[in-house]
C-alpha cells in the first residue's frame, strides 16, 4: 500500500557519510522504535506470503533477525537465523559471498531447514543481492524448498533480483 510505504519512507533517516564517506545510510531505526509503524511494517512484509504456507523464516545477521522473527510470528512459522561465521554451535552449512572489497559468509544450522520445507527469507536491504543469493544457497544445501524473498527496501533493484532467480520478490520501498 502506497501510503505506507510514504509513511515508511518519511520515518528512514538518511544518514551521510556512514559507514564510509560518500555513502548515504538508510536508518530504519525510527522505524523500529516506532509502536504503530513497526507493526505495519511487519504485517506487509508477511501479506503476500499468508497463504503460501511457509513453515520458516530465515532472517539474516544482523537487521533481518529484527524484522524476520516477527514476520515469522506473523505467519505462524518457525525463526531460522543466518549467521556470520562462527556463532552457530551446532553443524552448519555454508555459503561465501563477494563484497565490495573481499569476502564474506554465511551459516546456518544444518538441521533447521527439513528437506521441502517451504522458507522465506526477509532482510532489511537489498543491494547487490549477494547477502540474499548466499542465503538461497543455504536453503538449497540443506534441501529446502524457498518460496520467496521480502524485503523493506530495494536498493537498484534490478541488479539485485537478477541475481535471485524466479522467486517471488517482495519489497515495500524502491530507491
Ligand atoms: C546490509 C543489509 C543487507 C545487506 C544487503 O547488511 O542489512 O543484509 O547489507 O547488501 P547486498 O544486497 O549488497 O548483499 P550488512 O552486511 O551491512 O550487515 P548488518 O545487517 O549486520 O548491519
Ligand atoms: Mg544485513
Amino acid at each position: 500500500d502506497t501510503s505506507l510505504s510514504a509513511e515508511l519512507q518519511a520515518r528512514m533517516r538518511d544518514v551521510p557519510d556512514f559507514p564510509r564517506p560518500g555513502i548515504v545510510f538508510k536508518d530504519i531505526t525510527p522505524v523500529l522504535a516506532d509502536p504503530v509503524l513497526f507493526p505495519r511494517l511487519i504485517q506487509a512484509l508477511a501479506e503476500p506470503f499468508r497463504d503460501q504456507r511457509i513453515t520458516k523464516v530465515v532472517g539474516v545477521e544482523a537487521r533481518g533477525f529484527i524484522l524476520g522473527a516477527p514476520v515469522a510470528l506473523a505467519l505462524n512459522a518457525g525463526f531460522v537465523p543466518a549467521r556470520k561465521p562462527g556463532k552457530l554451535p551446532s553443524r552448519t552449512v555454508t555459503e561465501r559471498y563477494a563484497l565490495e572489497y573481499g569476502t564474506d559468509a554465511l551459516e546456518m544450522h544444518q538441521d533447521a531447514v527439513l528437506r521441502g520445507e517451504r522458507t522465506l527469507i526477509v532482510d532489511d536491504v537489498l543491494a547487490t543481492g549477494g547477502t540474499a543469493e548466499a542465503t538461497a544457497k543455504l536453503i538449497a544445501q540443506v534441501g529446502g524448498e524457498l518460496v520467496g524473498f521480502s524485503f523493506l527496501i530495494a536498493l537498484g533493484f534490478l541488479d539485485g533480483v537478477k541475481r535471485l532467480g524466479a522467486h517471488h520478490v517482495h519489497r515495500l520501498i524502491t530507491l
